[in-house]
């Protein structure tokens, strides 16, 4: 059997997802208005598509069809890139720079990068309560309704809201590691743990091997963020396609500055080995979340 090979399956992923999102876009649904033009602008500048893979290889090592999780990984990328475009305002982190291109509101303006944002995040809940993609049809209200709940908990108030509310609230302060956890757990980690689990729950899977996928998608959602903190000390603006030492600049607490750049690349392996250890009772159908949890902590981008 030929080795897994991430570079090309992220590639796969990648234009199968841009390729719905594209579809998602045409101007029935999203028109052709200003704040249309935004959410085209900001949705289609690039990104990993992180989120979505990773709802695609759960529910394909859950021995499921990536197909049938295809309309949550995309209402995913809606959420995570909404929150990417508030993340950048001026009222918030005010970046200039996004996914190699200008910020939203710096293209745009602040007030249509807001509605920008909001439009994305209903467009989100739209796109999983409908029968957009065939696949869909397979499912019944109550399955959709568990989707729904665990994606809106994740975004919301108990979750990445809450995360980012308290990364603003601690700018100038030093917290403690295990504060500075929790507060990258909610803005980061617990989309990234739903967007294993519904991969997983779409497939059919068992609770036990949910379990099993929300101690993979806790630990790979840490160790993405650790990583992320990583990037902006030592990270190539180039690759990243964003500024880097803006942490710094702004006073946030992250890894390095509590733990140093040393020990924090350390804990980013620790806490994927976590992660890789976490699927070991998964057959080969998970060696794409194995190796993508590799490529979390090892990543340039
Ligand atoms: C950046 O996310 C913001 C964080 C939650 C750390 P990504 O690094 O996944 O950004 P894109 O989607 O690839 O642009
Ligand atoms: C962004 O975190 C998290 C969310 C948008 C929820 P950061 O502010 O640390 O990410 P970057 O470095 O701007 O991408
Ligand atoms: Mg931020
Ligand atoms: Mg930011």
């Amino acid at each position: 059997m030929n080795p897994f090979d991430l570079k090309d399956y992220l590639v796969q992923r990648r234009v199968r997802i841009e390729d719905s999102l594209k579809a998602l876009l045409n101007d029935r649904t999203v028109p052709n208005s200003r704040v249309g033009e935004a959410i085209r602008y900001s949705l289609l500048a690039g990104g990993k598509r992180l989120r979505p893979i990773l709802c695609l290889a759960a529910c394909e090592a859950a021995g499921g069809d990536a197909n049938d999780a295809l309309a949550a990984a995309c209402a995913l990328e809606l959420i995570h890139t909404y929150s990417l475009i508030h993340d950048d305002l001026p009222a918030m982190d005010d970046d200039a720079l996004r996914r190699g291109v200008a910020t939203c509101h710096t293209k745009f303006d602040e007030a249509t990068a807001i509605m920008a944002g909001d439009g994305m995040l209903t467009l989100a809940f739209e796109v999983l309560s409908d029968t957009w993609v065939e696949s869909q049809n397979r499912f019944g209200p109550s399955e959709k309704i568990a989707v729904i709940h665990r994606v809106a908990s994740a975004a919301g108030i108990r979750g990445m809201v809450e995360g980012q509310m308290r990364d603003i609230a601690a700018e100038g302060s030093a917290l403690s590691l295990e504060d500075l956890t929790e507060l990258h757990r909610l803005k980061t980690g617990v989309l990234i743990e739903a967007a294993v689990w519904c991969g997983g729950f779409l497939a059919g899977a068992q609770d036990h091997l949910l379990d099993e996928l929300g101690r993979y998608g806790r630990s790979v959602g840490l160790a993405f963020q650790v990583t992320d903190d990583i990037l902006n000390v030592a990270g190539d603006p180039e690759k990243l396609g964003k500024s880097v030492g803006t942490d710094a600049k702004r006073k946030k607490s992250t890894y390095p500055s509590l733990l140093g750049l040393s020990s924090s690349k350390t804990w980013a392996r620790e806490l994927v080995k976590e992660a890789i250890d976490a699927v070991s009772g998964f057959d080969h159908r998970a060696e794409p979340l194995r190796a993508i949890a590799r490529y979390v902590a090892d990543r340039q981008r």
